[in-house]
């Protein structure tokens, strides 16, 4: 092989290593793309950790529970950075899309904004069960995180619990995929997908239930559970619905 050809080939493969050879449309793209990605995961996060604290919050023993929306927030920056390897408290320098950069503080805000709203009933003595849950915090804090910048944040299953949080025509295909035993249950894969001619992109991740969701989503199918809704009968691994994002491209 000639010289010139090899030294092109090289630089062809480090410039494709860094999408600079795609169309800037298609880069752009895979930048909204990412942000819808990490966005779907820090809402994930919040709910994770309203989860891990729920014998905490429905402790009737207690009254101040010591959960106030910063220490929320560290345990949210942790865990966010455990899933996505992005650093919230230095975002600047973190190598994410700008529009990230801008979307994921606005998105830890709404969901302290819950956390703060909901003091009074999280600290309430002589209570167990106060309703404060994975499923409450998640769709309070994508309320407010869409009215605040537009962007489109659901929680989503089929058949839903929430009638609010009935699917779309193209969340219900998706969820379909998701709920395929062939997906894959690890990696926190996600389906995107560019519609409205061109206009929008949609981003979704499914999410799967661990042994901690069955006590309200597990077996027997049709008894009540501590909230008052009827348990699905799920076993572990089966799809337990998705976070959806939609983001109108420029
Ligand atoms: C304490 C009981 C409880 C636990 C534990 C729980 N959920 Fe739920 N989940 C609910 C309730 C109640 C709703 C409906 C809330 C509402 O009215 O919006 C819900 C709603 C949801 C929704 C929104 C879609 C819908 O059906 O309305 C998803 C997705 C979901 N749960 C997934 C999970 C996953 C995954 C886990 C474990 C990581 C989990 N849940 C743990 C009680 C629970």
């Amino acid at each position: 092989m000639n010289r010139a050809r090899a030294i092109v080939i090289a630089l062809v493969t480090v410039f494709l290593g860094h999408d600079l050879l795609l169309p800037p449309k298609v880069r752009a793209n895979s930048e909204v793309v990412e942000t819808g990605r990490l966005l779907a995961i820090l809402l994930d996060a919040g709910r994770v950790t309203i989860g891990a604290n729920q014998s905490l919050i429905n402790d009737p023993e207690r009254g101040d529970k010591n959960f106030p929306p910063e220490v929320f927030e560290k345990q949210l920056i942790a865990k966010f950075k455990e899933r996505a390897n992005v650093d919230l408290v230095n975002l600047k320098t973190e190598k994410v899309p700008e529009l990230a950069k801008k979307l994921l503080p606005a998105l830890v805000d709404a969901e302290k904004q819950v956390v703060t709203d909901y003091q009074i009933v999280i600290n309430k003595q002589g209570v167990g069960f106060k309703g404060f849950i994975p499923a409450t915090f998640g769709t309070q804090a994508a309320a407010k995180f869409r009215a605040k910048t537009g962007v489109y944040l659901k929680q989503t299953m089929n058949p839903p619990r929430n009638p609010k949080n009935t699917p779309d025509e193209f969340e219900a295909r998706v969820l379909k995929a998701f709920a395929d035993p062939s997906y894959p249950r690890q990696g926190e894969k996600i389906v995107s997908d560019t519609v409205d001619g061109g206009k929008a992109i949609r981003v979704m991740l499914p999410l799967f239930y661990l042994k901690g969701c069955l006590p309200c989503h597990g077996e027997p199918k049709g008894e009540k559970d501590i909230s008052g809704y009827m348990k699905e009968g799920a076993k572990e691994g089966d799809l337990g619905g998705a976070i959806s994002v939609k983001i109108q491209l420029k």
